[in-house]
């Protein structure tokens, strides 16, 4: 389908992933983690163009209601850690406790850090309206029910990627669990800020919403670019980081960190490649339309 030069102009202003974490590392104090992260980000250019190719491709055409709950769901799972926040200040807590002052105070200061990373997901400051519920919003506006939420429009790639989170934060090292926060904050934070255009003109292509319901459907995506909260979020993790390593007496471990870096923009480049080949493939019209779902895959009722 033939992209209207509105579109195109909206896709050319979008930016890069490595456009918007670089700002973002440069407010690093440390120089070995800002080295580490600018080349986990270098070293994975073809996990981050699979990323950036999938929004690219989400505003071509309108998708079918089988690929959106494969979408809606996947992307969730990809997001939403707070049981996996909310464990590792659990963490930290037990272990402050375990110690006298002042090694206690700073690591219930690490705990805190940490979990002010999901502050605004609980809807603190917002009477209580949390992120899954923006979310619902954001998926229910271009889905009839909730069926997406249905285990099965999970992608294998997405459901491992959830676990593989839950697990380095609430298993492995606490360092560790630290660092898979923090990255995915930046990484969130890029993320969010290339997905924002991208279904802005998904919506203005495709669809007649209100303003209003143009606004409720955007509010998930906005609420994370809006106020730089990830950025915020990122910092208050470098900053738990700091407190934990000062305590334990510890240096942070870089080739770890990287390691953990560049698995995460792989395993997100898989995703994000799985999805996009799932909108390549109804483009090309290998979309069985009779069962809402892609031609060889299992009718969901
Ligand atoms: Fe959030
Ligand atoms: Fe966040």
């Amino acid at each position: 389908m033939a992209e209207s030069p509105r579109l195109k102009r909206l896709m050319n202003a979008q930016s890069t992933i490595i456009e918007k974490v670089s700002p973002v590392i440069a407010l690093v104090p440390d120089e070995n983690l800002k080295k580490v992260l600018s080349e986990s980000f270098s070293e994975s250019q073809e996990a981050v163009s699979f990323i950036e190719q999938c929004f690219q491709t989400i505003p071509r055409q309108k998708w079918s209601n089988g690929f959106l709950a494969k979408f809606f769901n996947s992307w969730k799972a990809s997001h939403l850690k707070m049981l996996a926040i909310y464990g590792l200040s659990c963490r930290l807590q037990r272990l402050a406790f375990s110690m006298g002052e002042p090694l206690r105070e700073k690591l219930l200061i690490a705990a805190a850090k940490n979990a002010e990373t999901s502050h605004e997901d609980l809807g603190l400051d917002y009477n209580g309206s949390t992120h899954a519920e923006l979310y619902d919003e954001f998926a229910g506006s271009f889905l009839e029910d909730s069926s997406w939420q249905l285990d099965s429009y999970c992608l294998p790639e997405a459901k491992e990627f959830k676990k593989w989170i839950y697990l380095n934060m609430v298993v492995e090292e606490i360092q560790q669990g630290l660092i898979a926060n923090m990255f995915s904050e930046i990484y969130n934070h890029a993320e969010y800020s290339i997905a924002l255009p991208a279904f802005s003109a998904f919506i203005d292509n495709h669809y007649t919403f209100s303003a209003e319901k143009r606004k409720r459907a955007l509010y998930y995506i906005d609420a994370h670019v809006q106020d730089e909260t990830e950025v915020g979020h990122f910092l208050v993790v470098v900053e738990a980081l700091g407190y934990y390593n000062q305590v334990m007496g510890i240096d942070t471990n870089y080739e770890q960190a990287k390691r953990l870096f560049k698995q995460y923009l792989t395993r997100l480049g898989h995703i994000m490649r799985a999805l996009t080949s799932r909108m390549q493939q109804e483009q090309d019209g290998a979309y069985d339309s009779s069962n809402a779902n892609f031609a060889g895959e299992r009718a969901l009722v």
